[in-house]
């Protein structure tokens, strides 16, 4: 019985010492944490209260900005859902993410069977864009102007554009968004281009021929909807993020969840920790990542069992709002260090980091040698890092996947 006494008042000063995850974020020099919000949400009396912390810094509308909410009917506008989700971010001085203006689903029917001439559609599309990116002007910190344009062999997805105006409806829309708000950054996002391949070099080749039609585009999302054990290597997608912002753009988590086929497990829950540390470490340790979405926060309100059946449990904050072993693992992914640097200690237990092999890098948090630094990972179920922390730390038990240097 002696031995749990020590272990009770870890707990309570980890959890009054430990950071938030946009404070963390902020720290790591990322711009934000943030996470979709869909309006059916708010009408949840726990859900304002669990988003209005300092883990959230940026909301994603879910739905209400996209094309069939915004103009359900040709030239006729209409915005109350958009502004409900535009007003909370600035009552709670969030950065917004606009989402989305071009994408293949969720079109009106007036789009999707319209009898359309690329003439015609062109001036729908610049229409579209035109009426609610002037709506949200000044709001929009990014908008993902292009949705999920590809196919999964890197060729582009036959939709109501593409088979009208051709490839060029994609910089059309970029120059379209940047006449209507020159201050908003603009995005391509989409699915399945996390990691090196033949989509990920279709997306690329997208924010090229944008450039090369002397549009602007300032970043790709990088959806990042995920199974639980299935995610790329932290390597993957630090390469992955590097070969985008080689082309002078920014990257950014926009959609993250990690689902997994149900019953949930203890075991599922250390692995799916351990998956989201290895996203949120990826961009943070990259220069030109600028910040992390979850596509909600809590499974309560998770699009994932509605869509893959047999599937849940994707969100770092179970269906009472408990935060899970995941939210842990994002914590550490944030505390992991910035951009590839060395004044953040990320080092193997084997190697000195090098700024020659930053893809051997790995997410232990501090040298052997001296112990994590404040605030720092230093225990947990599968943790292999280091156990000690610098001078005057001392390791923290949080909860029994993650102990921290307090
Ligand atoms: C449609 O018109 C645009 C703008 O003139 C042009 O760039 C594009 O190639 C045309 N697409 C087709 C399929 O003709």
């Amino acid at each position: 019985m002696v031995a749990v006494k020590p272990l009770i008042l870890a707990l309570a000063a980890g959890h009054l010492a430990h950071a938030q995850l946009n404070t963390a974020a902020k720290a790591a020099g990322l711009l934000y944490f943030g996470t979709a919000v869909d309006n059916g949400d708010l009408s949840d009396s726990q859900y304002l209260p669990n988003l209005e912390t300092d883990d959230f810094g940026q909301i994603t509308p879910a739905n209400s900005m996209k094309w069939q909410p915004t103009e359900p009917s040709q030239g006729s506008y209409t915005f109350s859902q958009g502004d409900q989700i535009a007003s909370l971010a600035k009552t709670n001085n969030d950065y917004l993410r606009c989402h989305n203006l071009v994408w293949y689903n969720q079109l009106p029917s007036y789009i999707t069977s319209g009898s359309w001439t690329n003439e015609t559609l062109i001036a729908a599309l610049k229409e579209h864009i035109n009426g609610v990116v002037t709506h949200w002007k000044g709001q929009c910190y990014a908008w993902d102007v292009v949705n999920e344009a590809l196919n999964e062999d890197g060729t582009y997805r036959q939709n109501v554009f593409y088979q009208h105006i051709g490839e060029a409806y994609i910089p059309i829309a970029f120059a379209a968004a940047a006449a209507a708000d020159p201050n908003a950054k603009l995005y391509y996002n989409d699915y399945n281009i996390e990691y090196p391949g033949a989509k990920a070099t279709g997306a690329q080749n997208i924010v090229k021929s944008i450039q090369a039609a002397g549009a602007r585009i300032d970043g790709v999302g990088l959806q990042a909807h995920f199974i639980v054990g299935q995610t790329p290597s932290l390597a993957s997608q630090k390469a992955n993020m590097a070969a985008f912002t080689a082309l002078g753009v920014d990257v950014a988590i926009t959609e993250l969840d990690i689902r997994m086929t149900l019953p949930d497990t203890s075991a599922l829950q250390t692995q799916q920790s351990t998956d989201y540390q290895t996203t949120t470490t990826a961009c943070v340790q990259t220069k030109g990542c600028v910040g992390i979405t979850l596509w909600d926060f809590t499974d309560k309100h998770s699009w994932v069992p509605g869509t893959f059946s047999g599937q849940g449990d994707a969100c770092p904050w179970d269906s009472n709002y408990k935060k899970k072993p995941a939210y842990y693992g994002i914590l550490a992914g944030l505390q992991s260090g910035a951009g590839g640097s060395t004044t953040l200690t990320t080092t193997t237990t084997s190697t000195p980091t090098t700024t020659s092999s930053p893809a051997t890098t790995t997410t232990t948090g501090a040298g052997s040698g001296t112990g994590a630094a404040h605030w720092g990972q230093c225990g947990g179920n599968g943790w292999t890092g280091p156990t000690t922390c610098v001078s005057p730390y001392t390791c923290q038990v949080v909860n029994p996947y993650y102990s921290q240097c307090l």
